[in-house]
């Protein structure tokens, strides 16, 4: 039996004893104590003032003096309104200790504990350009998701649907068969991805000139934005790859592949990754197939024009168009084949996908549609919506106040990172490269908590030298609290000084320790809440909790140094779970800790 369940026992037995009534404990509310006040659990009294006929103050006094002498994990309590704070003993906390210490992975689930499947879908790039901040974003959200739910007991099978077909694909491969020159990346010395990127902006740039021109000579803007002849030759491009010409297929398969040697590259070093890909021009067959049966069905009807649509306004939305009237796919024709056959695979009990809130509606459609096409299992499908991030003006934002390519981001960092630590010179001692890791651990963790740390429904502005500040809510703060531990450590064992196996009980935390040790018995719950809420960011701002918590007590008192051997090994203790519940909970960001900085 927990804890909470023994006061609920107890409690059961109070209420009895005052009303001689049996009552039973599931209405029984208890919550976490408040951080105004004084306490560890709060039993909600309200509830009970029709059964016991006082006054909430009254019942909350004595309902804790019954508390306090029938059961020993109780200290004290006190009575605010109609809550009854209590605050457990010193010698439970050094219970607790006892409990978790030997335990390297307090708090995680093992995946595969639950039977369940969870597909969790993110980036999802198209192939016409580099991965920018805004994919960054999504990343890290995906990749941190995936490691909450894992250790939420899931099995998880990370995803990505590449947006590999359609109009503007067919822009940058027209470009580079017209200006290309043959050019590849190995001639051009440059990232496949920036090359293709490269050929997309100089099809929009041709592609502007051109409707200039039109208007110029009299066109009307309308007629030049439609008919410009660059736009038709991209058009004719598109139907030829849906036709299979070989040429275009060639240049499609040969510039996609640089793509994606790209794409890998800034995977790697963003420190993400999946299990499986899906690629559109895969899907987007099965989608039309799906479109088809369901015509057939009379679940969807063609307009005049041949175009086939879905009817929502029954559900409060428009019509949606599936197909268009050439028979060529739309974008939710993929969504549509992609998640059906995602659930072949993987009979997933929930599928996320990580988008951001421009496809709010997207997705609300796909879901609805799919249920109207009768597949049960839409219900599982959940679109986890981030808001937009942005560069405050200034260094890191490109002149043209363009969006900023996810790896000039990331190396700028690491660089940040670099020269702060210079300026520390802690490092000295170690290794260039040694050093280059430790700085590559800072520079994406200060990236990756600054984002993660952040609410995924809240817009961001991301602040390179905010989020790198070695103090305050930072990643960077994070691990060099855990650097310090593993350095006590480190000091330990050159002076032979090891963590106890267990802890007696001649001396019992006093307040400030119990801080600390009040918080690390927290984490298995924030941890199920995010998993809960699909919310990154409990973990993050729980590690900066803890990560305070832990600074202070490191500055009130000695550790290695402390002379009373009790006092030393409860807080060899804490301080070694501490280390352990921040590697974790970082882990669960994705983020790495170096253990020296
Ligand atoms: N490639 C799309 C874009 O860049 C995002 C795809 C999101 N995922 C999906 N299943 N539709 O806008």
């Amino acid at each position: 039996m927990n804890t909470e369940q023994k006061i609920k026992k107890v409690l059961e037995e109070a209420v009895t004893s005052l009303t001689g009534k049996p009552y039973s404990a599931g209405k029984i509310l208890l919550q976490e104590t408040r951080k105004e006040f004084e306490g560890d659990l709060t039993v909600v009294v309200f509830p009970l003032v029709k059964e016991i006929r006082k006054s909430p103050v009254e019942i909350g006094k004595l309902l804790g003096d019954y508390l306090v002498s029938h059961l020993s994990e109780i200290d004290r309590y006190n009575v605010v309104n109609g809550f009854l704070n209590l605050v457990f003993t010193g010698s439970y906390w050094v219970d607790f200790l006892n409990c978790v210490n030997n335990d390297t992975n307090y708090g995680m689930l093992k995946s595969g504990d639950k039977k369940e499947t969870v597909v969790i879908e993110y980036s999802s790039p198209n192939t016409n350009k580099p991965l920018h901040l805004g994919h960054i974003r999504n990343n890290l959200i995906g990749y941190s998701l995936s490691r909450i739910m894992a250790a939420d007991g899931y099995k998880v099978v990370k995803t990505n649907i590449v947006n590999d077909r359609g109009i503007h694909i067919c822009k940058s491969m027209l470009a580079w068969q017209k200006w290309g020159n043959g050019i590849t990346p190995e001639k051009a010395g440059k990232k496949g991805d920036f090359l293709v990127g490269d050929f997309y902006v100089r099809f929009e740039k041709e592609y502007r000139l051109q409707v200039q021109e039109m208007m110029n000579r009299g066109a009307s803007k309308e007629e030049a934005v439609k008919n410009a002849p660059l736009l038709l030759e991209a058009q004719g491009m598109l139907r030829r790859w849906e036709a299979g010409d070989p040429e275009v297929i060639r240049i499609w398969k040969m510039m996609n592949q640089w793509v994606y040697d790209g794409f890998d590259v800034t995977y790697k070093n963003l420190g993400v990754d999946f299990d499986k890909i899906y690629y559109e021009s895969d899907t987007y067959r099965i989608g039309k197939q799906i479109v088809l049966d369901a015509l057939e069905k009379g679940l969807v009807y063609k307009k005049e024009d041949g175009s086939v649509w879905a009817d929502l306004r029954e559900d409060g939305l428009d019509e949606k168009l599936l197909l268009r009237a050439d028979g060529t796919a739309v974008y939710m024709t993929q969504d549509l084949g992609t998640a059906t056959l995602r659930y072949e695979d993987y009979h997933f009990s929930r599928h996320i996908y990580v988008v951001g809130n421009e496809q709010n509606y997207h997705f609300q459609v796909l879901k609805i549609v799919l249920k109207k096409l009768g597949y049960e299992w839409a219900d599982r499908l959940m679109h986890l919506s981030y808001g937009m991030v942005e560069l405050p003006e200034g260094k890191m934002k490109s002149r043209e106040g363009k969006v900023v390519d996810a790896d000039d981001l990331i190396a700028g960092m690491i660089e940040t990172a670099r020269e702060m630590g210079k300026e520390l010179g802690k490092l000295d001692a170690l290794a260039d490269n040694e050093k280059d890791e430790v700085f590559r651990k800072i520079g994406l963790g200060a990236l990756k908590y600054f984002i993660l740390k952040i609410d995924p429904k809240k817009n961001i502005v991301f602040n390179p030298q905010e989020s790198i500040d070695f103090n305050g809510n930072t990643g960077p703060f994070i691990q060099y609290t855990y650097a310090r531990i593993c350095s006590v450590f480190r000091k330990g064992e050159e002076r032979g000084i090891a963590v106890p196996e267990k802890l007696a009980e001649n001396y019992l935390p006093n307040e400030k320790e119990t801080l600390l040790i009040r918080l690390l018995a927290k984490f298995p719950r924030v941890r199920k809440d995010a998993a809960a809420s699909y919310n990154p960011a409990l973990v993050a701002n729980y590690t900066y909790e803890v990560a305070k918590a832990f600074n202070q007590f490191y500055h009130d008192y000695s550790i290695l140094n402390e002379e009373n051997a009790d006092v030393r090994n409860l807080r060899l203790v804490m301080t070694r779970k501490t280390g352990e519940v921040l590697y974790h909970a970082m882990y669960l960001l994705g983020i790495e800790m170096p253990e020296r900085m």
